[in-house]
């Protein structure tokens, strides 16, 4: 047990996946693990521990945000020992080749700040995907038929954004989309040598203004835990 998760010692699985919703937490541990059992619900997150083809995995939130995702990444890594460390999240586009209910892999991603930015005082950490997991959950993607983009995206601390012009600096310089949680799990991730990835589906698009109609969402959050299953044990 720790400040934040009830789970016994040995009730979180090496592999953790990652959603920001407690709830899809549940819907992702009950329709594709087998033998899904709760094992965390302190202050409403949830986990929940099952098998994926044999192998253990644990599905767990981590809020919204990165202060939220940076304590259940730190407990679950520090002291239950996970390994892989898999987002699984929506965000919003920022190219026009990037399109609703597309998925973007984060190879890296920006951001003004992290709660890891204290540490690193005048540099700029460059946080990073694990390549092995992105180059398998590539193939996965590529293999479903999902259209799917690799590059750079941006860990935002607002989701009501006042500085646009900001944005328009990440869409200037490439960036696919944004979210707000990719960059501290993959700073976490290298801090203490374990493999990170964040799967992303396009929920909204800032150019177009497009947003992925309620009754897909379920399809789309689907095919991206499928996806980061295949990537995690390939
Ligand atoms: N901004 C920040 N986070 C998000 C967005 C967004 O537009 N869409 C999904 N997550």
């Amino acid at each position: 047990m720790t400040i934040h998760i009830g789970a016994a010692p040995g009730d979180i699985a090496e592999t953790v996946l990652m959603p920001g919703d407690p709830y899809r937490a549940r819907w992702a541990a009950d329709t594709f693990l087998d033998a899904p059992r709760l094992v965390n619900e302190v202050r409403g997150m949830l986990g929940f521990t099952g098998t994926w083809r044999g192998n253990p995995v644990t599905i767990h939130g981590s809020g919204m945000g990165m202060p939220s995702l940076s304590i259940y990444a730190n407990e679950l890594i520090r002291d239950y020992g996970a390994k892989t460390l898999i987002r699984i999240g929506s965000c919003g586009g920022m190219q026009e080749s990037v399109g609703i209910r597309d998925v973007i892999l984060a190879m890296t991603s920006s951001s003004l700040s992290t709660p890891s930015r204290g540490i690193f005082r005048e540099l700029n950490f460059a946080p990073s995907a694990d390549w092995g997991l992105l180059k398998a959950a590539h193939d996965a993607a590529v293999a479903k038929g999902t259209t799917v983009h690799v590059g750079g995206i941006y860990s935002s601390d607002v989701f009501y954004d006042e500085r646009p012009d900001l944005n328009e600096q990440m869409t200037r310089h490439g960036i696919l989309g944004v979210e707000m949680e990719a960059a501290e799990l993959y700073t976490l991730a290298a801090r203490h040598g374990r493999r990170a990835l964040a799967v992303l589906t396009v929920s909204d698009h800032l150019i177009t203004g497009e947003a992925l109609p309620s009754e897909d969402r379920e399809k789309s959050f689907g095919d991206m835990v499928e996806i980061a299953l295949e990537a995690a044990f390939t």
